[in-house]
């Protein structure tokens, strides 16, 4: 009986944490490879979580170089999101008061041990733009 049980709850362990890495609840198009993740809520990801969530997508964390291509091709967010030297990056093509305090480029900064997204990015993809895998938690289609 207890092993039965001890069984099941180690399953759900398993199971949950599974669940908590694969989960993706938005993604943004892919400029040049390089595309935004959130996990399964916004800033959910420490920086191994993240490169967890991008190995599981077919990719890597993106490092600041391919980053600084996809957004000279179009990428922009409002959110901080890890690449893979361990820093935080925010994309600025146009001010927002609401996005980074309204300051445009790439914006780095670094916050060790705290959740955020990601920045991944698959080399099999050579687009300059691709929205096929694009998930959008706000869109009502
Ligand atoms: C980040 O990725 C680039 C490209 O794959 C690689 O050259 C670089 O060494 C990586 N940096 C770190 C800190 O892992
Ligand atoms: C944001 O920046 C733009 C361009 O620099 C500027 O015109 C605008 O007044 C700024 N808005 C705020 C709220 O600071
Ligand atoms: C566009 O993205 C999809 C989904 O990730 C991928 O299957 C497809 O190969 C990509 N297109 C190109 C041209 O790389």
């Amino acid at each position: 009986m207890w092993i039965m049980l001890l069984g099941l709850a180690s399953a759900l362990l398993a199971s949950s944490r599974s669940d908590d890495t694969t989960v993706v609840r938005a993604r943004s198009c892919s400029y040049m490879g390089v595309f935004h993740v959130e996990g399964k809520t916004r800033y959910s990801l420490n920086f191994e979580e993240a490169e967890t969530l991008c190995e599981q997508l077919s990719s890597s964390l993106a490092s600041l170089e391919q980053v600084e291509k996809a957004y000279e091709k179009g990428l922009q967010t409002c959110r901080y999101a890890w690449i893979n030297s361990t820093e935080l990056v925010i994309l600025r093509r146009k001010p927002n008061p609401l996005c980074a305090g309204n300051q445009t480029g790439i914006i780095r900064k670094t916050q060790e041990g705290k959740r955020y997204d990601a920045f991944c990015y698959d080399a099999k993809d050579t687009s300059e733009k691709n929205c096929t895998a694009m998930i959008d938690p706000d869109s009502s289609n």
